[in-house]
């Protein structure tokens, strides 16, 4: 994986990223050391270096049975519980589904919403199927989760009986607490645990990931090895200007100090949305507290140059890019040529869809930075295990380091309970009486 910050440079200067380096290095020593704030929650740090070879054996055993035993696997899970795994199965997988090996179970995502319109078509879609579920709640009380899971084991006791249900239901949660862990250690479920000192967000290197990763057919080994290798490749003996999560916090502070407050995330891949998706819970739910954090945002180009390209050409200049780059497509397929030529695109006759891809991707990089973009690069060689495994511990590295320049703890999200207590209170769930009479007084 490669870092290039040289087009952010030309808004902020070299002088401006090299002065943030003493607190990126506080930064890096509090997370080393374990004196930051949320220094109980740094479980991530050295995860993939203590990862063995036997915990992974054991995942990829449990994805075995499952995939002997299933032909679709329901991921229930939210927020960190679902978007890593989804995240590393879209970028490995074919762009719709239909190419994937005939023995492999297609792997379907819910408990990320609560639309009954969603999950009435998934209930109707694996009505006699033969089909399993992996239950992921770290806190194992999360309503989105919960409501889903109860829908999906009814279904598969009913459809599948007790006892094959037993074998294809697996739970990943808390050791001890939690409704998914009574549940699961009451029926006699698999489980795996997610650490206490990993948060949600930072968890797709657990079980929370690796699983549903393993039960798509992929290599966890290699995902791993990318993570150690990017662990290594950062750790505390290496120097500032080599270090690309120390580079990468502070360009993105530095650019936050003068007015960038937007940053958006960039594929030219579609494989790469769920990345995305990952990467703004990653840094949204690290970064943004105490009325302060960069919004971040993602695009998919070039299809979203269609829509959202004039803003990020000509609007408000408060954004700057950054960039994921793939080198190296897994396909091979080159533009036709045709004799009427009436589409006038003969020039391109032969060429590699993907040079067409990378010209867009360089000429959109000018157009940006001469309107005032600055473009943060990464690129990495190809869309594999190897490759995602290092990309995810960068973002995670890179995200620690980032919110303690910024001032926070990133390891936390009280905001996200708000909804909760107004959504429980408006549904008159006991112990929210006071709540619910406050709020019902509000809306009268
Ligand atoms: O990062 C986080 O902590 C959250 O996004 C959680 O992962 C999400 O809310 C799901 O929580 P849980 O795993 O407890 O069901």
């Amino acid at each position: 994986m490669k870092l290039d910050i040289t087009k952010a440079l030309a808004f902020v200067s070299p002088d401006a990223v090299k002065a943030l380096e003493p607190s990126v290095a506080t930064a890096n020593k509090a997370l080393e050391e374990g004196t930051c704030a949320g220094n109980d929650f740094l479980g991530w740090m050295h995860l993939p270096s203590q990862t063995s070879a036997a915990f992974l054996a054991e995942i990829n055993k449990c994805a075995n049975v499952l995939r002997q035993n299933c032909e679709a696997i329901v991921v229930a899970g939210i927020g960190g519980s679902y978007l890593g795994a989804r995240a590393v199965l879209e970028a490995l997988g074919d762009n719709f589904g239909w190419l994937k090996p005939s023995d492999s179970p297609r792997i379907l995502f819910a408990g990320n919403n609560i639309s009954e319109d969603y999950l009435a078509e998934l209930v109707e879609y694996l009505h006699g199927k033969k089909f399993g579920v992996i239950n992921i709640s770290k806190s194992g009380t999360t309503t989105e989760t919960a409501i889903t899971f109860r829908l999906l084991k009814k279904m598969c006791e009913d459809e599948r009986g007790k006892e094959t249900a037993k074998k294809v239901i697996v739970a990943i949660t808390d050791a001890k607490k939690g409704a998914a862990r009574t549940t699961a250690d009451k029926e006699g479920y698999t489980t795996f645990v997610i650490p206490d000192n990993v948060g949600g967000r930072f968890s797709v290197l657990t079980p929370v990931g690796l699983l549903p990763i393993a039960c798509a057919g992929y290599d966890i080994e290699a995902l791993v090895k990318g993570a150690q290798d990017m662990e290594a490749a950062t750790g505390l003996d290496v120097k500032f200007e080599d270090n690309v999560c120390s580079q990468y916090a502070a360009v993105r502070n530095a650019l936050y100090q003068t007015g960038k407050k937007i940053e958006i995330m960039v594929n030219f891949q579609p494989k790469l949305h769920y990345m995305n998706e990952w990467w703004k819970q990653l840094y949204g739910e690290s970064e943004g507290k105490d009325k302060k954090g960069i919004f971040p945002a993602a695009v998919d180009f070039s299809t979203d140059l269609h829509s959202m390209g004039q803003w990020i050409q000509d609007g408000e200049r408060t954004i700057f890019e950054t960039v994921i780059s793939v080198d190296n497509v897994n396909h091979t397929l080159a533009v036709p040529t045709d004799e009427e030529n009436l589409d006038g695109l003969n020039f391109l006759a032969g060429k590699r869809i993907d040079e067409v891809n990378k010209m867009a991707e360089l000429g959109t990089q000018i157009a940006h930075v001469d309107g005032g973009v600055p473009n943060i690069r990464i690129s990495i060689d190809k869309l594999d295990e190897y490759n995602l495994g290092q990309l995810i511990y960068f973002f995670e590295k890179a995200c620690g380091v980032s919110g303690l320049v910024l001032g926070v703890n990133p390891f936390n999200q009280p905001g996200v309970e708000d909804y909760k207590r107004n959504m429980f209170a408006l549904l008159d769930k006991p112990g929210y009486e006071a709540e619910s009479k406050a709020i019902k007084a509000r809306l009268a």
